[in-house]
Order: C-alpha cells, then structure tokens, then sequence
C-alpha cells in the first residue's frame, strides 16, 4: 500500500508533474499496490478545482485500486467539523463488497453515526449553483493572495539582499512552503515570534501586508546570524569553538615537546660528538637553538594548517552528503 499525498503537497509545496504522476501511476500498476491518495488541497495548488482534480481523476481511471481519502477541513474553511469523503476505487466488484461490508462493520464500532452538519453544509454548496460558483470564485482569491504572498517575500529578501536563493518559495506550490531555513535558523525567528516546524516550513496563508516586511528581516537575520554553510553550523558550534580548538592546542603542545625533544637530543649528540674548545660548542649550541626555533614553527604552522584543512574537509562532505 503506498500513501500518495494527491495535491499541493504538505509540507514540501512540491507536487510532482503530470508526467511524474503517470509515471508513479505505472510503478502502482505494475507493483499492484493499493494506493490511498490524501487530499487535503483540493483548489489550493491552481485556485481551479478542475484542474487540481487532474490526479484524482488520472488514477481513478487506472487499473488501480484506490482508496481516495478528501479533506474539506482547509477548503471550506470547516476545520472543527471534521469533514471528509472516502471514495474506494476497484474496477473488481468483490473487492468493491468486501471493502463495504468491512467498512460498514468497523463505522459501527468506531463511531457509528457520525456528526451530520458539516457534510450537509457540503453538501449544500457544492449542490447550490450560486454557492458553488461562490465558493469556488472564493478559492481562487484565496490562492491569489497565498501566491502574492509568496512573490512579496522573494521581493522582500531580494530586496534585502538576503544570502542564498529563494527560487523555490515562487515555485512551490499551495499553502506552504519549505523555506530552506535551518533549525538553527528556526530557532532564531521563534525568539521573534514567528512560529514554523524545525524543518523550516513556512505556512504562507500567516503571512499578510501587515507582517510581511518583518518576516522577511527576521528571516534576513536569521540567515546572517547562522549561515547555513558556516562550519559552526555544519560541525555544531562545541565542535568548531570548544573541542576543534582544544585538539589544535593539545595536537600543537604534543608535536612541539615531541620536537623540542628530538631536537635536543640531536643538539646534544651533536655537541658530544663534535666535542672540541667553549666557542665552537657555542657555535654548535647556537645553531642548535636556531635549528629547533625554526623546527618547531614550521611544524606548528604545518599541524595547525593540516587541521584547519582536516575541519574544512569535514565540512564540505558533510554539505556533500
Ligand atoms: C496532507 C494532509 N492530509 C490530511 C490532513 C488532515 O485533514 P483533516 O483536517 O480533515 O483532519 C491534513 C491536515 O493538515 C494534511 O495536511
């Protein structure tokens, strides 16, 4: 069985295309799984109810079996009556009675006879001409301002020359959008009292002329204050700050009283070996002196570099993956 949300899709605001969707269509079929199309948007990807009806209408025309499971909550405005269709789509009639019997058994037990008034305000304006024409003109201003909603926030981070690239907030689709904002960033525009998951989903039916140039430069900070490429974000800010600096510092400390060492001992055959009067040994012990000077810093320079190298490394396959 796969769960196939049917339009403007929630969270992503990406729908697939009408030739992605006959794709998916033809992997239902040949894998024969049952498909549930979840449809909580119906109008809100176009504004045009026919339109938006494209994939419902596509896969119940197939050799699928499907259960098309419709939500009026968002379109009707009718969030407290729970209301909603199921339509079960088989071309087989056995698989028709059974799923009816089946059903007619488990509505007994679960609620038996459910709440009538929101499907009969449905029913009433989808069956209403004035009404339906009203409803559906309603729609299409509602869709209206979502998407100048989404054209004014692009505006508004171009405008501000925000970092990074807001394309997709134009060409998704529907009530949302996934921003690209990093829980970090998230994070920041809850402590300006703009609410939004972690994963960064914007509702943009919360966004109006009135909050817009505030979003836009809460999310313009947001974005500054915590770049989503900054290793600090990439590595978690106690790696970068705290335990990368004291691996430098321990990793320095190390190889230079490892050098030191060496050095020394070297100095110190050296002398012994050379042997000879008090100038030449301090000769001996000068050029041994600025031997490990030289020694010691071009290997702190090498360990700190191959470190930084090592982080930044680690940062790009981090973005990579
Ligand atoms: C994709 C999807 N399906 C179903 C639902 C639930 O709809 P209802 O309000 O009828 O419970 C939602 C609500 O957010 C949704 O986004």
């Amino acid at each position: 069985m796969v769960v196939l949300q049917a339009v403007g899709h929630n969270p992503t605001g990406v729908d697939p295309t009408r030739e992605q969707w006959t794709e998916i269509a033809q992997v239902c079929k040949t894998k024969q799984f049952i498909v549930v199309l979840d449809c909580a948007y119906h109008g809100f990807a176009t504004g045009d109810l026919e339109e938006d009806a494209w994939v419902m209408r596509y896969f119940a025309d197939q050799d699928i079996n499907l259960f098309l499971a419709q939500s009026f909550s968002k379109n009707l405005g009718l969030y407290s009556e729970r209301v909603g269709a199921l339509a079960v789509i088989s071309k087989d009639t056995q698989i028709n009675n059974a799923i009816q019997t089946n059903m007619e058994l488990n509505i007994q037990k679960i609620w038996s006879t459910c709440a009538g008034q929101g499907g009969r305000i449905v029913n009433l304006i989808v069956n209403d001409e004035v009404l339906f024409a009203k409803w559906k003109s309603q729609m299409l201003t509602m869709t209206e301002r979502i998407k100048t909603m989404r054209q004014q926030l692009v505006d508004s981070l171009r405008n501000l020359d925000t970092p990074g690239n807001w394309d997709h907030i134009e060409t998704q689709i529907g009530m949302y959008s996934y921003s690209g904002l990093t829980a970090k960033q998230v994070e920041y525009m809850r402590s300006k009292h703009i609410f939004m998951p972690s994963s960064g989903r914007i509702c943009l039916s919360g966004l109006s002329t009135k909050n817009m140039q505030y979003v836009a430069k809460c999310i313009d900070e947001a974005v500054r204050k915590y770049p989503e490429n900054d290793i600090r974000y990439l590595l978690g800010e106690a790696v970068v700050v705290g335990e990368v600096i004291v691996v430098v510092i321990v990793v320095v400390v190390v190889v230079v009283v490892v050098v030191v060492v060496v050095v020394v001992v070297v100095v110190v055959v050296v002398v012994v070996v050379v042997g000879g009067g008090g100038e030449e040994k301090a000769t001996v012990i000068i050029i041994a002196v600025v031997v490990v000077v030289v020694v010691v810093v071009v290997v702190v320079v090498v360990v700190v570099v191959v470190v930084l190298v090592v982080v930044v490394v680690a940062a790009v396959v981090i973005v990579e993956k």
